[in-house]
């Protein structure tokens, strides 16, 4: 089992609709080889709605989990109370998808790991050399970056210092640092 990193992901629950929307190349408009898919869900009855969501027949996007299956990370926590630490711990965990809860189903003991989650930063690259800037360029000029995108921005959201950010991957981060702009 190889759970990815849980850094820097409050920003990425953050960023609208729209910004993903922005993204979407069903049939491969462009030519690029690429084509990105929103997938849309249906809400579980304790998720709260982000600002000004896109939905379609009734079915918001997901954006965390396995292919995109999950809508937010306050669902990706529940799940992974529910479904694995249920498996790892001697008693099963009861704390979501059971009716009633204190904020529209919301355990705070879930909620406290969210925030924490949400607020959790993205590490910085630890070295800084050469070797690091022209691998950043490759990444770029391989197309990696066509998915793994450069930069993002977040709409508006609860957390302050969280809302309306622009934010870059290491890749981007690599690039200004050297005072070159790749992808
Ligand atoms: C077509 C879209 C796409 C392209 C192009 C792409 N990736 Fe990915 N990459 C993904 C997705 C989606 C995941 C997450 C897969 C998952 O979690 O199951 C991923 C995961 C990864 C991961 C694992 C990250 C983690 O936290 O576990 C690495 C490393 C990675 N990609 C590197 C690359 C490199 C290097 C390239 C270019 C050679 C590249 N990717 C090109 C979509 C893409």
């Amino acid at each position: 089992m190889l759970p990815p990193a849980n850094t820097g992901l409050g920003f990425l629950d953050a960023v609208s609709d729209a910004e993903i929307l922005l993204y979407a190349d069903p049939t491969d408009a462009n030519n690029d080889g690429i084509s990105g898919v929103p997938n849309y869900v249906s809400l579980k009855s304790y998720v709260v709605e982000r600002s000004n969501s896109i939905t379609q027949n009734g079915k918001y996007i997901a954006r965390f989990g396995k292919k995109a299956s999950t809508y937010n990370l306050l669902q990706q926590t529940a799940q992974a109370y529910n479904q694995i630490l249920a498996l790892l711990l001697p008693m099963k965990i009861k704390t979501l998808t059971q009716a009633p809860f204190q904020i529209r189903g919301l355990h705070q003991t879930v909620a406290d790991v969210v925030f924490y989650l949400k607020t959790l930063k993205a590490p910085i690259p630890r070295i800084e050399t050469t070797e690091i800037l022209s691998g950043s360029k490759l990444f770029a000029n391989v197309g990696c970056d066509k998915c793994h995108r450069p930069e993002m921005k977040t709409g508006v959201t609860e957390i302050a210092a969280l809302s309306n950010k622009t934010f870059f991957s290491i890749q981007r981060f690599v690039a200004s640092r050297y005072g070159t702009r790749s992808g």
